[in-house]
């Protein structure tokens, strides 16, 4: 076990995570702390996040700066091992032999004077939001760029990807959607320019494209997420939108620059995913979501989406102020459902399903862009509504309208849920997520029967060292 000091003067529980840099560690065999791991789970979770907030005593402007370190664990349904690494960009790797910040970011200007920063005023690639788990090569997702790609195993970078067609100023998003009938892989990346365009991609299960199309864009609107529901791809935009002359004179940076603009609305885009060709576009009312939860279309033909819903922009703010560990802007996301008609982009309907705050809503890979029973989210619980960040996962069920959760315990902290099907039984399977234990510095894997989250932890791993709580992962089973 790496031995780490507890950290002093945070100012929350949960800021004990974010103190100082989260230390890899190579493969090691994690500890089984309670329980035993399900015979079935064969497989490896990955996981991606910010490890590093600080650098040579300058704190990152948003926590989406931090740069990408990624765990895995590999289970052989008796043992797990887990490692865990920074992603090593190009950015990383100056900034690591430099001991500082040198370059811009989603929330911050590059360092220097405005004439330097005029002058040399590169954005790094954080590769810090999501993996994507392809035959031969693990991705960092990050949606301002390329992806890297990783072994998927060690974890070890081996190069920026342009996966054999992004052009230079082509991204791929951090929420690609995998066809769990026909295994394509669906993304897409904004580009920005006099005008924004949204870039759609269908990739076969190696990650090579199959087709793709530029759609161009109201403004330049920023986009994080998107649903895939039966036959369409659907993206609802909602109004925050890229000023780029206070970014480009390095005055303010990107996410500094954006405006919410509500009068505008929420833009809805249903695209054909055989064609790619857009199918309607239409106006809603104004909202934020960064997450879809699913979509699928009904028997009347309808599609229905869950999103989490906030009233405005204002979540990226308290985004921000995580990084700091003094969060005090009020920005609760709800699990909404939307019905809407693709032909036409009206919303028919629209509503709330539950009161808790909540985020990273997920269904069972398989259920993906068909009707799903259940979903999960992470949320806080309602007998402490004022923790900021999520201490329990629940289960909403569509069908009987009844949630069923599991609390992480005092001054426990959770991450996103991942569902890890059990491939011999259908409609099965295990949540997992890391869990953050301030009260002894330390952090932890947990496997929960998806279907009897109340029960708790069935497998409690150890971790060598903490790993801070991140974004997005994935579930790889073993082939
Ligand atoms: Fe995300």
């Amino acid at each position: 076990m790496i031995t780490q000091s507890h950290p002093q003067q945070f100012q929350q529980p949960w800021y004990g995570m974010f103190a100082q840099a989260a230390p890899e560690f190579p493969t090691t065999r994690l500890p089984i702390l309670s329980g035993a791991i399900p015979e079935n789970l064969k497989g490896s979770l990955y996981r991606n996040g910010p490890g590093r907030l600080k650098r040579g005593g300058q704190r990152v402007g948003h926590w989406f700066d931090g740069d990408g370190a990624v765990l895995a664990v590999h289970f052989d349904s008796v043992n797990a091992t887990g490692v865990y690494r920074y992603v090593q960009t190009a950015g990383y790797q100056a900034e690591e032999q430099a001991d500082q910040f040198l370059m811009g970011g989603y929330g911050m200007l590059p360092a220097g004077s405005l004439w330097q920063r005029l002058r040399q005023g590169a954005t790094k690639n954080a590769a810090n939001t999501s993996v994507l788990a392809l035959p031969d090569k693990l991705l960092t997702l990050w949606e301002g760029g390329h992806p890297h790609a990783l072994d998927l195993n060690t974890l070890e970078t081996q190069r920026l990807d342009d996966l054999g067609f992004l052009a230079p100023d082509q991204s791929f998003s951090a929420h690609p959607k995998w066809d769990p009938i026909s295994s394509e892989i669906y993304n897409f990346g904004v580009s920005y320019s006099k005008q924004g365009h949204l870039h759609v991609y269908r990739c076969n299960q190696e990650g090579a494209v199959q087709r793709q199309t530029k759609i161009p864009l109201q403004g330049l609107p920023m986009i994080h997420d998107f649903v895939m529901a039966g036959p369409y791809l659907i993206f609802c935009i909602s109004p925050v939108f890229l000023n780029p002359l206070p970014m480009l004179a390095q005055l303010k940076s990107y996410s500094d620059s954006l405006q919410w603009k509500p009068q505008q609305g929420t833009h809805i885009l249903v695209i054909d995913r055989e064609s790619l060709e857009v199918v309607s576009q239409g106006e809603a009312d104004p909202w934020y979501q960064w997450h879809f939860g699913n979509g699928y279309v009904d028997d009347q033909e309808n599609v229905v989406i869950d999103v989490v819903r906030y009233a405005d922009f204002s979540t990226n703010q308290f985004l921000k102020e995580v990084a700091s560990g003094h969060p005090h802007t009020q920005a609760e996301g709800q699990l909404w459902r939307l019905h809407l008609d693709p032909q036409t982009s009206q919303v028919l309907e629209t509503y709330k399903l539950m009161d808790r705050t909540g985020e990273f809503p997920v269904v069972d890979p398989h259920q993906v862009g068909q009707a799903h029973r259940h979903t999960y989210l992470s949320t806080r619980p309602t007998s402490d509504p004022t923790t900021e960040l999520f201490r329990e996962i629940v289960s909403f069920d569509h069908v009987s309208q009844q949630l069923s959760s599991v609390q992480m315990g005092d001054q426990a902290y959770c991450s996103e849920p991942i569902y890890a099907p059990d491939p011999d039984h259908p409609g099965q399977g295990w949540i997992l997520t890391v869990v953050y234990q301030a009260a002894s510095h330390t952090s932890e894997v947990w496997i929960l029967a998806a279907h009897r989250l109340e029960e708790g932890p069935i497998c409690r791993l150890g971790l060598p060292s903490v790993v801070p709580m991140g974004f997005h992962g994935t579930w790889q089973p073993s082939l």
